[in-house]
């Protein structure tokens, strides 16, 4: 079966994900935000409970997307929305702390050995904005470095070389800055400095050389997205320190990955983290936190510090008591178990693409997950963007057609849920075998 075919029976199997797509398109500028759209109309879904997901068209599917990885209970997990149902009857929000977040603060701050503090926000992004904003404060100094085509959020200061067009990235050991889409600053460039991911004596020379003026290196280790070796992120760590620049680690995925977070298997001490999504639940979160000196700037308690940090629904109960019901149930055994299936996959897949001599690989870490078509490693930015993507769409409408969402079609950052089990994972083997075949 060709791309053609496989896209008319989707459009055969969707006619009201069609219809609400149409409808939704006027009012929101095409899909209500970026990540829902992909071609030719997405599907709308209707509910979710355990792994699965309904869509509005009726069809069932094994979700492996979790919301941008962010529901790692699965769906509509009973403990987490009875935690939501106990903070509904007290009160939505009450314009004044509850406890809850001192409970959750504390939770995190246990399970992650750099966190000495930590603060609560709405989003991955703010906490991104926030933690920039202090370590330029702390530091005195304005630039900031980050990696060719990492994604920090929506905010202008790392809106910078997200996914620059390859003619316009400069060179792989000292790329340039590309802003990443309309409206943002010309400062925002001018102020990045890109660094390139697994070349850590280019990130050596390039920090080196701008130690002066930068107040901290943003570094996501790309979890289940780049095949990132560990001894890359303590290279990062060990040049940071060596230069006296403060090192933002980005965990807003990767702390699924383990109960004291990725640093913690990497073996690495950043001076502030950014969390989000598992961390809240399913509710809008993100959180940042790491040395007592650093964040300490925030305690007005003992006088002005002038620093500050607030927001309408920063800490919010709700999203608080999911994210501590949903951090109860991410013990190390359970996040031994999900790997475990995160494991298995990529060893049946692997094995699958080696049996049928297709130029495929599977990047995983944890329970993340990428499919990419490529001869070689895929553990750069620019590797990524040399990635065949042509069988992608194709192979994620049969995955769809055989009951499995890997999330958008481009089938990176997929991830696995505590609601599955192997069944779920021998079972998208099979179909991408399956899909591949066609
Ligand atoms: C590594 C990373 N950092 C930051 C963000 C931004 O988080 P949010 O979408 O909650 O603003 C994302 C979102 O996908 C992310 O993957």
């Amino acid at each position: 079966m060709n791309a053609e075919e496989l896209e008319a029976r989707y459009r055969q199997q969707s006619h009201r994900s069609r219809e609400l797509f149409e409808r939704g398109r006027y009012y929101t500028a095409g899909a209500a935000k970026g990540a829902y759209y992909y071609p030719p109309y997405p599907l709308t879904m209707d509910r979710g409970e355990g792994c699965y997901l309904w869509d509005v068209d009726g069809h069932r599917y094994i979700d492996c997307g979790n919301h941008h990885t962010a529901q790692i209970l699965g769906h509509a997990d009973p403990a987490v929305a009875a935690a939501v149902q106990a903070q509904l009857q007290k009160g939505v929000a009450l314009g004044a702390a509850t406890g809850i977040e001192s409970e959750i603060a504390r939770a995190m701050c246990r399970r992650v050995d750099s966190l000495e503090r930590i603060r609560f926000v709405n989003s991955g992004t703010e906490a991104t904005l926030h933690a920039i904003r202090l370590a330029r404060g702390f530091s005195q100094k304005g630039k900031i470095a980050k990696f060719e085509g990492g994604y920090h959020g929506n905010h202008d200061a790392v809106e910078v070389s997200v996914a620059p067009p390859l003619d316009q990235a400069g060179p792989a050991d000292a790329p340039y800055a590309v802003p990443t889409a309309g409206g943002i600053s010309p400062s925002a460039a001018s102020e990045a400095l890109i660094l390139p991911f697994d070349d850590e004596e280019a990130v050596d020379k390039l920090v080196a050389a701008h130690a002066d003026e930068l107040a901290c290196v943003i570094f996501d280790p790309k979890c289940g997205v780049l095949e990132t070796r560990p001894d890359f992120a303590r290279a990062v760590r060990e040049i940071t320190r060596r230069h006296d620049v403060l090192l933002i680690f980005d965990e807003i995925v990767a702390f699924r990955s383990a109960w004291g977070g990725l640093q913690a298997v990497y073996g690495i001490d950043p001076d502030l983290t950014c969390f989000g999504k598992v961390v809240g639940g399913g509710f809008p979160v993100g959180a940042f936190g790491g040395r007592a000196d650093i964040m300490d700037l925030f305690d007005n308690s003992q006088g002005p510090t002038g620093f500050f940090q607030s927001g309408t629904f920063s800490a919010h109960p709700v999203a608080m008591a999911a994210g501590l019901a949903t951090l109860e149930q991410m013990t190390a055994k359970n996040l031994d178990r999900l790997n475990g299936l995160g494991t298995r996959l990529k060893e049946g897949l692997d094995a699958l693409f080696a049996e049928q001599s297709i130029p495929a690989r599977t990047v995983c870490t944890g329970s993340v997950f990428s499919l990419y078509f490529s001869e070689g490693p895929v553990a750069s930015y620019r590797a990524l963007a040399a990635t065949d993507k042509a069988p992608l769409q194709p192979l994620f409408f049969s995955l769809l057609e055989q009951g499995y969402f890997l999330g958008q079609p481009g089938l990176g950052m997929c991830s696995l849920s505590l609601a599955m089990d192997e069944s779920h994972i021998d079972g998208l083997v099979a179909a991408v075998h399956k899909g591949l075949a066609a």
